[in-house]
């Protein structure tokens, strides 16, 4: 086997996690806060994992709390992650920790704050690929509050004209040697106050141009109590985004066996159609035309087991039944309200449950579907949008929960659909605002083929207009 030859230089990320997060005050340093699931820092170090731009990782912990990451040190999970090292008491302080334990003046190196788990992608290239050109990268973003300096009194001393204010937050990214030589002149400086690390370059190496590369809205910094709340509310709504070039076709699926729940119209006689035109051996179940109850274990149970006996193997199961009916609840009778919950939440439950042992097989994947309802509860269609939000639930518990097995489960989240279930609750809306089933199920498709798990997918109208100019 022939191995890639050792990128040079080598890119490196620093995790800062040396904090305590006074700020938040929740008791335990805030970069071990549990979000969706996991430790703050451990998103943050997934993030960085992932990224072909990053060879090695070191985090920077409180020394008080460092065998809390223990665990991290996987080299199965993080085989990035080569240390984790004490930090020190300012950032500042373990910055310059990091700069100790780092070698080669031409190494590129991110410092990251551990409580900004929403770095993406984009992010960690823009600011790899600066370095080529400056020595030192801030990521930034606009402003959209006007900022302005008070003196002691409160009074106002300066308004600085917004458009050139830029709010700081990180990687800060630097070639090892140049970030080295602002440390040790700063160190002879008595005065030296600092809160992040181009502010050491900009003071005292102030003839090295520093770059300033696109932050996010999402790369916010976990800082203050709300802060906690808005972390997690981002994690929940955060939805995959497919590339342009994957929503036009639909993937090769020859040889593969999709059974779809819910397929006679709509949306699931779209993907039917779609995915047996792309080679698919398609099964389709539904109460019209099979007969076939989803909120009944056992039918689902024999639609299943029927498809394995003829086909030997089920690649993905897709369940698009669902039923939106509008009615306050105190109007809507106890069958039709036992008869929503069922089929919106209760069968993708039951299909999930009932797949995974021949999924388990083929490494093969449950789709499931929600509505824009999921994010927040709508008057009219109360036990919907509750059972949109269970999906989105039961397909994130999912995707941990399978991890290891190696199915997957993946959401697809459609804005408004021109499909008979719409037309009926909402009657005519303008075709314009309105998604085409066809499109939606060639999403679908391209989530079927993907590696995709525990995703939302979210299918937007303005999002297939530009993928098809
Ligand atoms: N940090 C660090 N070493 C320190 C202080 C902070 O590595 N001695 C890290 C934090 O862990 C965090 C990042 O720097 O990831 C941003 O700092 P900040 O938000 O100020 O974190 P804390 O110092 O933990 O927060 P607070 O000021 O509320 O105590």
């Amino acid at each position: 086997m022939t191995q890639d030859p050792p990128r040079t230089p080598r890119t490196v990320a620093v995790v800062l996690a040396g904090g305590i997060g006074v700020r938040v005050g929740l008791g335990i340093p805030k970069q071990l806060i549990k979000i969706a699931g996991k430790a703050i820092v451990e998103h943050t170090l997934e993030s960085l994992q992932s990224s072909e731009h990053i060879d090695e990782i070191l985090i920077m912990m409180n020394a008080a709390s460092i065998g809390e990451l223990d665990h991290l040190l996987d080299k199965e999970r993080f085989p990035k992650l080569t240390r984790i090292l004490p930090g020190g008491a300012t950032r500042n302080d373990t910055t310059q920790l990091a700069i100790a334990a780092l070698s080669g003046d031409d190494t590129k190196v991110l410092f990251h704050d551990a409580v900004r788990p929403f770095i993406d992608d984009r992010i960690i290239s823009d600011c790899v690929n600066a370095l080529d050109e400056f020595d030192a990268v801030d990521t930034a973003i606009a402003s959209a509050d006007t900022i302005i300096e008070v003196d002691e009194n409160r009074i106002i001393t300066g308004i600085p004209h917004r458009a050139r204010l830029r709010r700081g937050q990180t990687p800060q990214a630097f070639r090892l040697g140049t970030i080295r030589k602002a440390y040790e002149i700063a160190a002879n400086d008595p005065n030296f106050a600092a809160t992040d690390d181009c502010g050491v370059v900009f003071a005292y190496l102030p003839d090295v141009p520093i770059y300033v590369v696109d932050g996010t809205a999402e790369n916010m910094k976990v800082t203050e109590p709300i802060d906690v709340d808005i972390a997690d509310k981002i994690f929940q709504m955060q939805s995959a985004t497919l590339s342009r070039e994957n929503i036009r076709e639909v993937p090769d699926l020859t040889g593969k066996t999709i059974v779809v729940f819910g397929g006679s119209y709509g949306i699931g006689e779209s993907i039917v159609n779609q995915a047996q035109a792309a080679g698919a051996d398609v099964r389709q179940f539904s109460r019209s035309t099979t007969g076939t109850d989803v909120r009944s274990a056992k039918a689902v149970r024999r639609a299943l087991a029927s498809v394995h006996e003829q086909t030997g193997r089920i690649d993905a199961v897709i369940v698009t039944a669902g039923i939106l009916r509008i009615a306050p609840l105190v109007a809507t009778p106890k069958r039709d309200l036992k008869e929503s919950i069922q089929v919106n939440l209760i069968a993708p439950t039951i299909v999930a449950r009932e797949a995974f042992p021949y999924l388990e097989k083929t490494a093969g994947q449950v789709v499931l579907f929600t509505s824009s309802s999921y994010t927040r509860g709508r008057a009219g269609y109360s036990t919907y949008s509750a059972t949109k939000a269970g999906v989105v639930n039961l397909t994130q518990a999912l995707a941990e929960e399978w991890g290891e097995s190696g199915v997957r489960i993946n959401c697809v989240n459609p804005q408004r659909t021109k499909t008979p279930m719409r037309t009926g609750a909402f009657g005519d809306e303008p075709p314009e605002t309105l998604l085409d089933p066809e499109d939606v199920a060639r999403v679908t498709l391209n989530v079927v083929g993907s590696d995709l798990t525990g995703q939302i997918v979210t299918v937007q109208v303005a999002q297939m207009a530009k993928a098809k100019a």
